[in-house]
């Protein structure tokens, strides 16, 4: 991204991509984001002549640099997967590239902006890169400025971020390039939200900021078993810990696991970093945070098997969401991908409902991590409702906290199975399989799902697995529901 001086800023975002430029520029948006397509609107195309367009989306990258005040490098770091530090260190080749794009092409000063996370020390080389390869007479200054927003949540986060974090060099030409960020910035965030640093500082705050978020799910999800096991509940847990201020409520829900581009990506740099500077303690601390993600995942996975009677062949389970989490499109490291892999492992017939995901998106996560292509392909359908999902299902498995999934409110719903809660009604064989649920007009789901609706339809016993804690779990029980939560020792007790 670029973005020329204040006070008339004009954005530039330049990618060789040129089938996400093209969707940008189009009224579909690569990603989904709430909110997103509206804000990108009004900024790209103006609006109703008032305002000109300042939000501009090219191929032409050298253009863009040569226009540009400030560069921000925004490219992908993801985990290194072949050579020294794979499958810890972030691979930086895509920040080289635009940094020396950039020398190559300036003939002014530039400010370049690290977007992207990286590791510590990474703007040395980028400052070397520039010195080395830049024009004569052009000066580069390298400022660190770490991206906060979480996805579902981008648009809120930009408008109102708790706090801007601006990483420089202390002399004096840091100092005032850092200060055109600021100004930048205070458009539209207060300046006492604006925090200028060093520049190591701000880029190892960025992985620190990730390392202790996930690090508070992974502890909760590890009480999640304490409380599993001695009849506790981990909601009421994490509510009592939370009200302690100097704890606080926020990243405290205990899940299946937590997923997402981020997270994983940035402890296992902060443990390859730790190796490296020889701190085997600190590196062995952060990786068992990863070390309990995983786990919880398993954890939660065996969970289903066992109370499936040990065997899921040709079962038929319901995946209620494959997203990382509620309102995005995205499935980086979503725990969805690894229950997914170990229920088709189980040989489960998978019925995955998803309400953003791509189905072409599902496909190639299962294929990238699947132990036999021919079988996830036999075993996995993909759903466009999450009723179809359930017909003949022996069990729902909540992954994902989309809201439509909770129980809704649908009074005009009667409870009305035709052999009784506990009677079995549905014939995997019949046509209803393939036309939806009989009786029934199809129905928007308000503010949740009818789960009555979904209780005519599946196989008895009924289980769901809530890998989110989002489901009022009495009120299914009132349907005939065996409902297993996470940290909840709710069906432990029977
Ligand atoms: C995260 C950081 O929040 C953000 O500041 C950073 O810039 C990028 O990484 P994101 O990955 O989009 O953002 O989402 P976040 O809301 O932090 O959730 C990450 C994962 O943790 C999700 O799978 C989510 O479901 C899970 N989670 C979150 C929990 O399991 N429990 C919680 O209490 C919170």
């Amino acid at each position: 991204m670029i973005a020329n001086r204040v006070p008339s800023i004009q954005v530039t975002v330049t990618d060789t991509n040129a089938r996400r430029i093209a969707a940008w520029n189009s009224a579909n948006l690569p990603i989904y984001e709430p909110n997103l397509v509206d804000l990108v609107k009004t900024a790209r195309d103006g609006v109703d002549g008032k305002h000109d367009p300042n939000l501009f989306f090219t191929t032409d990258v050298d253009r863009a640099i040569a226009g540009a005040d400030l560069i921000f490098i925004s490219v992908n770091t993801p985990t290194k997967m072949t050579g020294h530090g794979a499958g810890r260190a972030l691979d930086l080749s895509y920040v080289e590239a635009a940094t020396r794009k950039i020398a190559e092409v300036a003939e002014s000063n530039k400010i370049v902006v690290e977007k992207s996370t990286v590791p510590c020390r990474t703007a040395e080389s980028v400052r070397d890169i520039l010195a080395a390869n830049g024009k004569p007479g052009v000066h580069f200054d390298v400022l660190s400025n770490p991206e906060f927003l979480a996805e579902g949540t981008a648009i809120p986060d930009l408008l109102y971020p708790d706090r801007i974090l601006i990483g420089s060099l202390s002399n004096d030409e840091g100092i005032t390039a850092a200060a055109a960020l600021v100004d930048l910035y205070a458009q539209w965030v207060p300046r006492e939200r604006i925090i200028t640093m060093n520049l190591w500082s701000s880029e190892l705050a960025k992985i620190a900021a990730n390392a202790l978020l996930a690090q508070r799910i992974s502890s909760i999800n590890a009480l999640s078993a304490i409380c599993e096991a001695t009849g506790a509940d981990i909601s009421e847990v994490s509510y009592a810990a939370g009200l302690d201020k100097r704890i606080g409520p926020y990243m405290l829900k205990s899940s299946v696991g937590f997923g997402g581009s981020c997270y994983k990506k940035d402890i296992l740099n902060l443990v390859y970093l730790s190796e490296s500077m020889h701190l085997p303690e600190v590196a062995a601390y952060w990786k068992s945070v990863v070390d309990i993600n995983e786990w919880q995942k398993d954890r939660f996975a065996k969970r289903i098997v066992a109370c499936l009677y040990n065997t899921l062949t040709s079962k038929k389970v319901a995946i209620f969401g494959f997203a990382y989490k509620k309102n995005t499109g995205d499935t980086r490291e979503s725990a969805a991908i690894t229950i997914v892999n170990i229920l088709v492992a189980e040989r489960a017939k998978v019925a995955i409902y998803d309400p953003q995901v791509k189905e072409e998106q599902i496909w190639q996560d299962l294929w990238a991590n699947s132990a036999s292509l021919n079988e996830t392909n036999e075993c996995v359908s993909i759903c466009k409702n999450a009723y179809d999902a359930c017909i003949d299902a022996h069990a729902v498995i909540i992954v994902t906290e989309w809201d439509e999934f909770k129980v809704g409110d649908f009074s005009d719903s009667e409870i009305n199975l035709p052999n009784g809660v506990n009677g079995h009604s549905s014939d995997p064989t019949s046509e209803k399989m393939h036309r939806g649920i009989p009786g029934t007009q199809p129905r928007e789901p308000q503010t949740g799902l009818d789960w009555s609706r979904i209780a005519k339809v599946m196989r008895r016993p009924m289980f769901v697995f809530d890998g989110r804690n989002i489901v009022d779990a009495e009120k299914l029980e009132k349907l005939g529901f065996r409902v297993e939560c996470i940290g909840n020792a709710r069906s432990g007790s029977r």
